[in-house]
């Protein structure tokens, strides 16, 4: 049996190094609109929740797995579209559309448009009267490319992927009164067979759908020359082709023989797609919709006998057979397929880096070095070589590791991969382009790009990202190392936490409990956390606490006092906020003044208040995020008074060695 499971993981590990090969972000994929977004219990958001209600419902109980539909009056209106493709069943369909409304609520949280696209399902909203447009909505598109090129023959290979995606094009616009259709053409010996499969909504008229598709269709060179599978997915219309077959039902289109751009014999009797060896590989899947849809794309590659073959030349070319290593029956098989299916191999990434080159080198994490790096398809990422030994083996950092990837939410920057071939343990996340929050708000030109305004949304995204981590997610995550540094920004200066859920890599920790492995840093901790290492979300709102407070007065915590022990106004913010309120100079004597005059005196009033209940020193007087996500979001919650902050007139237990912004270490 242990011989058994090792096989499947060498196999499962083979298919994903080598076969399914990296998908530069992790699966679904979502594209949060840009048309603005919506608060907390808003009409908008009531308006979405009878679509979720509904429309699972309405797409999979009609003929054609597809419903659209458009609830309440402007400017609060939605407009929705949903689509199942055309080798999916019901009850497959209502659970990928059920997932959908889930997820892209916690992937685009309060955007007002976005889509999100599984295999066997897509959806897309907006605000904007879409429906009536047989427009694809180029911005709420994307594209996936597979990364592994064919070798022999790349000319012929892609004169003959075009011709089927075109064959499959045309029977899917004009032949199929779904707008669906599958198809499939012979090669070489080494990819015996290319799939496809192209589908429109069934709404469009066979001339809209076709055109629909070569506008996308005329992507391809561009986009997967040479590649041995793409897709391009549009709310419309969407084509993918790939060397393995993804499909669930008969092929409708089967391309001549010849690899020129013949004219397609479309299938008279449909031949049956490679059942045994797609149902065989669910066979060994875990409930989950999100599995359910991964699985059998990479299950269905699972030729076991090439794939021992490959596993025994990978030991012979003395590389580590990863999941043999360290099989550990304990971790959930479930958790083991997320990582494999997200692993990227080492010279990917060193090419992506420019082999880790210092030019390329973002920042130091707590945990490692971080570099920037552009993948082959141009997606941007930044990896993160952990330098620290993890404690804990291949399996159960694999564990740990899918638990991470899992968390997914607007404001938390996302895991799109991981290696850990060797000695190496690299993540690989979504490439955030404006840096850290630190880097801006503490630079003494950079900060005037932080008006009221962004400075407000920040302190909102880092509060709504932090409730998800403790409250709304599966797992609940103490993040432990808040700060500054670990919030980033992207193109439109939103907040996203990173190095969320490392702390559990290093320190086995449950999300309540006493460590004597203190990771944080110090300024930043929390008084019971910094004496006892004794953590919990509490924790954590003390340390958003402390950056609530330097996001409105622009100056850095470090919470140490001046030599000589008085405290230093410009070193503990905590105290100066402190006696600023008491002297009722809130927020007049303490905000920003480069942050300029266009402030609402009642919102920087609140959010200190906020910030100074969040610093108490009783972690039980600190609300929990939920609260101050509400606080924040009202001016009608009446707030209580808070009492001076921790540490606030005591002699600090300062220790003598630790640096302003260094990591702290205890035990
Ligand atoms: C779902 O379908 C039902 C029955 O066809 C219809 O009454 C309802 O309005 C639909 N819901 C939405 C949100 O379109
Ligand atoms: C529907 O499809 C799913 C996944 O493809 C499969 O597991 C399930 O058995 C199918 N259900 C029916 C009723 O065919
Ligand atoms: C694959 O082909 C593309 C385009 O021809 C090329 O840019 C890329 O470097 C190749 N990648 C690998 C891994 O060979
Ligand atoms: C696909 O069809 C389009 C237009 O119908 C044509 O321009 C293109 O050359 C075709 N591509 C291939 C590879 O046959
Ligand atoms: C598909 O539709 C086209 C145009 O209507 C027609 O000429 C062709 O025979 C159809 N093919 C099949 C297989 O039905
Ligand atoms: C939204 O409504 C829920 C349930 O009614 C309530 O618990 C929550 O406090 C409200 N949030 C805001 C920001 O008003």
């Amino acid at each position: 049996m242990p011989q058994a499971h090792c096989y499947l993981h060498l196999a499962l590990t083979a298919a994903a190094i080598l076969l399914v090969v990296p998908l530069a972000a992790a699966y679904p994929w979502q594209v949060c609109g840009t048309t603005g977004s919506f608060t907390a219990n808003s009409t908008y958001q009531a308006n979405l929740a009878v679509l979720a209600a509904a429309l699972p419902t309405n797409a999979s109980s009609s003929p054609d797995l597809f419903a659209t539909a458009v609830v309440g009056a402007v400017p609060d209106q939605v407009s929705a579209l949903a689509l199942c493709r055309g080798d999916t069943n019901a009850t497959a369909c209502s659970a990928c559309l059920v997932t959908a409304f889930m997820d892209v609520q916690n992937m685009c949280a309060y955007d007002r448009s976005a889509a999100i696209y599984y295999d066997p399902c897509i959806l897309y909203y907006s605000n904007l009267h879409f429906l009536s447009s047989d427009d694809n909505v180029p911005a709420a598109s994307t594209d996936r490319i597979n990364l592994r090129n064919v070798t022999s023959e790349p000319a012929r290979f892609n004169r003959l992927v075009g011709a089927l995606v075109n064959a499959t094009a045309d029977y899917a616009a004009y032949n199929s009164t779904r707008r669906y259709a599958a198809g499939e053409a012979s090669f070489d010996q080494e990819y015996p067979k290319v799939y496809s499969w192209a589908q429109c909504t069934p709404d469009l008229t066979p001339a809209q759908c076709r055109g629909c598709l070569a506008g996308i269709i005329a992507r391809m060179p561009s986009l997967f020359t040479d590649r041995v599978g793409g897709r391009f997915l549009g709310i419309r219309c969407s084509y993918r082709y790939e060397v393995n077959s993804f499909l669930h039902s008969p092929v409708t289109v089967q391309l001549a023989e010849s690899g020129s751009a013949g004219a397609p014999a479309p299938a008279m009797e449909p031949t049956t797609v490679t059942p045994a060896v797609t149902g065989g590989g669910r066979n060994h899947s875990v409930p989950g919709t999100v599995l359910a849809i991964v699985l059998p794309t990479i299950a269905a590659l699972l030729v076991i006998n090439l794939l021992v073959w490959l596993c025994f030349w990978r030991t012979r070319r003395s590389q580590p057979c990863l999941a043999c290593q360290n099989p550990t029956p304990a971790a959930g098989t479930e958790n083991i397929e997320i990582i494999e299916s997200m692993i990227i191999d080492i010279s990917t990434l060193r090419a992506a880096t420019g082999d880790f080159a210092e030019s390329n080198k973002l920042g130091e994490g707590g945990f490692g070095a971080v570099y920037k790096g552009t993948l082959p398809d141009g997606d941007e990422i930044a990896v993160k070589r952990l330098s620290r030994c993890s404690a804990q083996g291949v399996g159960e950092l694999k564990n740990e590791l899918a638990l991470v990837a899992k968390l997914q939410h607007k404001n938390l920057v996302s895991l799109v991969g991981v290696c850990l071939e060797r000695q190496e343990r690299l993540l690989v996340y979504e490439f955030v382009p404006n840096r850290s929050l630190d880097q801006i708000l503490f630079d003494g030109e950079r900060r005037e790009q932080l008006d009221w305004a962004k400075r407000w949304s920040i302190i909102h995204g880092i509060a709504r990202g932090l409730q998800y981590l403790h409250e709304d997610s599966q797992l609940r995550v103490v993040h432990r190392d808040l700060k500054t540094s670990n919030i980033l920004l992207d193109m439109n200066m939103n907040p996203k936490i990173s190095d969320f859920g490392l702390a559990r890599l290093f320190g086995r920790d449950q999300t309540q409990g006493v460590t004597n492995h203190v990771v944080g840093t110090y300024g930043y901790m929390a008084p019971e956390y910094l004496t006892r290492g004794s953590y919990s979300v509490k924790s954590d709102v003390f340390s958003f606490g402390v950056m609530v407070l330097e996001i409105v007065t622009g100056k850095k915590h470090n919470g140490r006092h001046d030599d000589d022990g008085r405290r230093s106004p410009a070193q503990d913010i905590l105290s100066f906020v402190w006696e600023h309120w008491t002297a009722g100079a809130v927020p007049e004597a303490i905000v920003d003044p480069r942050m300029g005059t266009g402030f609402s005196r009642s919102d920087v009033l609140r959010c200190v208040h906020i910030g100074l209940l969040c610093v108490q020193e009783d972690p039980a007087d600190r609300p929990v995020m939920s609260s101050v996500v509400m606080m924040l979001g009202s001016d009608t919650v009446s707030l209580r008074n808070p009492s001076s902050p921790a540490f606030y007139g005591r002699n600090r237990i300062s220790p003598t060695s630790s640096t302003s912004s260094g990591e702290y270490t205890a035990g």
